[in-house]
C-alpha cells in the first residue's frame, strides 16, 4: 500500500501499511487454506517461521557500567506480562536498516556503537560532547517496565534500563529561551543501508516540548532486559517516551539540541496530516486511515487473540495529563 507525501508527489510505503497488508494477506491465505482443508500445513508454516525466528537473536550481554535497580516509575498500575526478548528484538522499526519488521534484526549488525558520543548543542549554558561512558555514569540507572504502543496498532511491554532524561537536561543547564528538545540520530550511509533511500528524510529526528523532556517518565535508555541495548533496538542510546506512540522514541542518538522553535520530526515531514508533533497515545483520536481505539499485543497474536483497548496516554494519564490541560488533543495530535 502506498501513500503520497508532501515531497512533490513522491510515493513511498508506510510501515503500518506494510504490516497490515502482510498480516491481512497471511490471514486471508490461512482462511483460504482452511476452506480447502489444507490449514494444517499452513499452521505448520507459521510455527516454522516462529522457530526460525527463535534462533536469530544473539544477546549483547551485560555491561559493567549498566547497573540498574528496579524503579518506582514502572509501578503504579497493573502491569501486563513482559513481551518476550525474542519478540522485542526481532520485530522492530528502525528504518535505517530496512522497512520490514525483520530487517533491523537482520541488518543492524553493521552499526558501530563504540566509540560513541552525544553532542549537546543549542540553547544551553553547557554545550559539549559527551562520551557514552560518561553519559552512562551521569546518574544511577533504573529498570523501568513500560508499555510501548506503536502507531501501527501493536504494543509490547518492555523492561528498559536508563535514567530520566531530566538528569542530563539539568546538568547542561538550558537557557530560558529553550522551549523544545530535538533528538538527532545517526545517519551513516556506510553502516546503515537504508540511509539515502527516499523512504524518510535523514537523519531520523524527533522532538519533545521542554516539559515533556523533563517529565520523569522520559527515559534516556541504554539497555533492556538488564543488558546492553541490542543494535536493532537503538544501541547504544535511545529515548523512550511511553505515553507517546513508539516513533517518538528516537534510536541511536548522536545529538540533543535545545531550541526555541518546535523542531521538525521525521514522520511529520513524511506525512504531516498523519503524524503530528505530539503523537500522544489517544484512543479517541483516530489516525486518518485507521482507528487507534484498540491494539494487538505482540506475543498474543494467535489467530483468534482478542485485541486490547488502548488506554489514554497509554495508561500514563496520572503522570502526564496535566502537561496537556486545556489543549485540544484532536488539533494537537
Ligand atoms: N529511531 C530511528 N533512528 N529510526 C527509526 O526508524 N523507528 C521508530 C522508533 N525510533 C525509528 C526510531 C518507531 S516507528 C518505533 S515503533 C520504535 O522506534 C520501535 O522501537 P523498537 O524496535 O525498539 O520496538
Amino acid at each position: 500500500m502506498l501513500i503520497k507525501t508532501n515531497h512533490s508527489g513522491f510515493v513511498h510505503p508506510v510501515s503500518s501499511e506494510i504490516t497490515s497488508a502482510e498480516v491481512y494477506q497471511s490471514r486471508r491465505e490461512l482462511l483460504r487454506l482452511m476452506a480447502t482443508g489444507a490449514a494444517g500445513a499452513a499452521l505448520a508454516t507459521w510455527a516454522g517461521r516462529d522457530a526460525l525466528a527463535q534462533g536469530a537473536v544473539t544477546r549483547p550481554g551485560k555491561l559493567a557500567s549498566l547497573n540498574a535497580t528496579p524503579s518506582a516509575l514502572s509501578g503504579g498500575m497493573a502491569l501486563d506480562k513482559l513481551t518476550s526478548y525474542q519478540d522485542a528484538t526481532s520485530y522492530n522499526n528502525f528504518y535505517e536498516f530496512g522497512t520490514d519488521k525483520a530487517d533491523p534484526a537482520q541488518n543492524a549488525h553493521t552499526l558501530v556503537t563504540s566509540p560513541w558520543t552525544v553532542e549537546i548543542e543549542g540553547l544551553v549554558k553547557k554545550p559539549g560532547k559527551w562520551a557514552l561512558e560518561d553519559l552512562l555514569k551521569l546518574s544511577a540507572q533504573e529498570e523501568r517496565i513500560y508499555r510501548m504502543r506503536c502507531v501501527e496498532g501493536w504494543s509490547m511491554v518492555l523492561p528498559w534500563v536508563g535514567y530520566s532524561l531530566a538528569e542530563l537536561i539539568k546538568r547542561v543547564e538550558p537557557l530560558g529561551s529553550a522551549k523544545y528538545v530535538e533528538f538527532v540520530t545517526l545517519a551513516d550511509k556506510k553502516t546503515m543501508p537504508y540511509v539515502g533511500s527516499r523512504v524518510l528524510d535523514w537523519p531520523y529526528v524527533e522532538g519533545l516540548r521542554m516539559d515533556e523532556a523533563l517529565n520523569p517518565l522520559t527515559l534516556l535508555t541504554f539497555g533492556m532486559y538488564g543488558e546492553v541495548l541490542p543494535k536493532q533496538n537503538g544501541a547504544p542510546v535511545r529515548l523512550v517516551t511511553p505515553w507517546k506512540y513508539g516513533f517518538k522514541s528516537a534510536k541511536s542518538i548522536v545529538k540533543i539540541r535545545f531550541t526555541e522553535t518546535q523542531p521538525g520530526t521525521a514522520w511529520n515531514k513524511a506525512a504531516r496530516n498523519e503524524y503530528g508533533f505530539f503523537s500522544n497515545v489517544n484512543p479517541a483520536v483516530d489516525h486518518p486511515r485507521w482507528s487507534q481505539a484498540s491494539e494487538r499485543r505482540i506475543g498474543e497474536d494467535g489467530l483468534f487473540a482478542k485485541k486490547r483497548k488502548t488506554l489514554m496516554f497509554n495508561g500514563y494519564e496520572a503522570q502526564v495529563a496535566q502537561m496537556y490541560a486545556g489543549m485540544d488533543l484532536k488539533k494537537f495530535y
